[in-house]
């Protein structure tokens, strides 16, 4: 038996919410219904922010209300109080807050400081959890800060006890700029892996400098099985210039598959919804294996490798 690795597909909200043009809520619907045509059970639907910031995410409670069906784990983003009680009132099963490393990032990202972020954040996980709402923390700029440069690992190992303690089910480590050397990422995951539990440990990797298949490479060998990707490589932060989009879904499962590594998705046909986005979002994408096209698919199916 392969051993399973989890894959988190946040192209809907990490993917779209940086791109120029803004999908209509149908649309975004629709590719989240062929994303999990995919294979795919773990996916971000949206986010509860202000449309003011981010309009690409808006009406995500609409998203929920037309997906809430689907045999998926389907999470939103969650920056503050108030758009805890937009998840509440959606009925929402998932949710994630967001914090990062860097107070700088943090108060650029949702006007708070790192601490004030977290303090803020204690009574929405705690409220969730009692409401069994599953909750995941992320915590962004681990590896460096497009304001503060390079962070220290022990704020990653700070920020993720106080999460793990107010009740995060699972925590992802943002390269949020995609700078992190395959030797940071043994750095922090192995520190991550001596004081908490790895499987409950994701790792979010931007891809810009095209490192992140070879970090993900180095986080399985620390343990990691659970890696957030875009389909297509969409995405970026919108307060990260020069950040590109997450590594992309096709070349996560590509590797993981070609390592003999379960992922239950199907790279042809993310290939084919990459193709579709593609045209939705009117711009050319950039990810190799994309670009390379289905040729030489030699496996596409996780059985196909036994
Ligand atoms: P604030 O400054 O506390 O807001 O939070 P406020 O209470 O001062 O209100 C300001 C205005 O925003 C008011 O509207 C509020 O009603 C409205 P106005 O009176 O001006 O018309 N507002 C809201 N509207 C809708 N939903 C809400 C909400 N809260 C306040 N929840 C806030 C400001 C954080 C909401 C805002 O800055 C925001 O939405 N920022 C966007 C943050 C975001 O989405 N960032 C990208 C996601 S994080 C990411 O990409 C990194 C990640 O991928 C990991 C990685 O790569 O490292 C996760
Ligand atoms: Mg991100």
């Amino acid at each position: 038996m392969s051993e399973e690795v989890k894959i988190v597909e946040v192209g809907p909200r990490d993917g779209l919410q940086n791109e120029m043009k803004i999908l209509s809520t149908e649309k975004r619907v629709e590719l989240i219904r062929k994303l999990i045509g995919t294979g795919l059970r773990f996916l971000e639907g949206g986010s509860f922010v202000s449309p003011k910031a981010i309009p690409q995410m808006e009406n995500s409670d609409e998203i929920w209300d037309s997906l809430r069906s689907e045999s998926a784990d389907l999470c939103f983003l969650v920056p503050n109080q108030k758009g805890f009680e937009v998840a509440l009132q959606a009925g929402v099963k998932s949710i994630a807050v967001f914090s990062a490393t860097s107070d700088a990032f943090t108060r650029k990202n949702i006007n708070r400081s790192v601490e004030e972020s977290l303090d803020q954040f204690e009574p929405i996980v705690g409220e969730a959890k009692r409401k069994k709402i599953r909750v995941r923390g992320y915590i962004s700029t681990v590896f460096g800060c497009p304001y503060e440069g390079f962070q220290d690992p022990k704020k990653c190992l700070k920020v993720t006890e106080r999460l793990f303690k107010m009740g995060a089910d699972e925590i992802s480590i943002g390269d949020t700029i995609g700078v992190a050397h395959p030797r940071q990422i043994a750095s922090v995951f192995g520190l991550l892996k001596k004081g908490f539990d790895i499987r409950k440990i994701a790792a979010h990797l931007h891809d810009t400098r095209g490192m992140a298949i070879v970090n993900i490479r180095e986080a399985l060998g620390q343990g990691v099985r659970v890696f957030d990707a875009s389909i297509g490589g969409l995405g970026g932060c919108p307060y990260a210039t020069g950040s590109s989009g997450n590594v992309a879904t096709e070349e996560v499962c590509w590797l993981l598959e070609g390592l003999g590594f379960k992922t239950g998705v199907s790279v042809a046909r993310l290939l084919a919804v990459a193709a579709w986005v593609e045209k939705e979002v009117e711009r050319a994408l950039k990810a190799k294996f994309y670009l390379s096209g289905p040729k030489h698919l030699y496996y596409d199916e996780p059985q196909s490798m036994e």
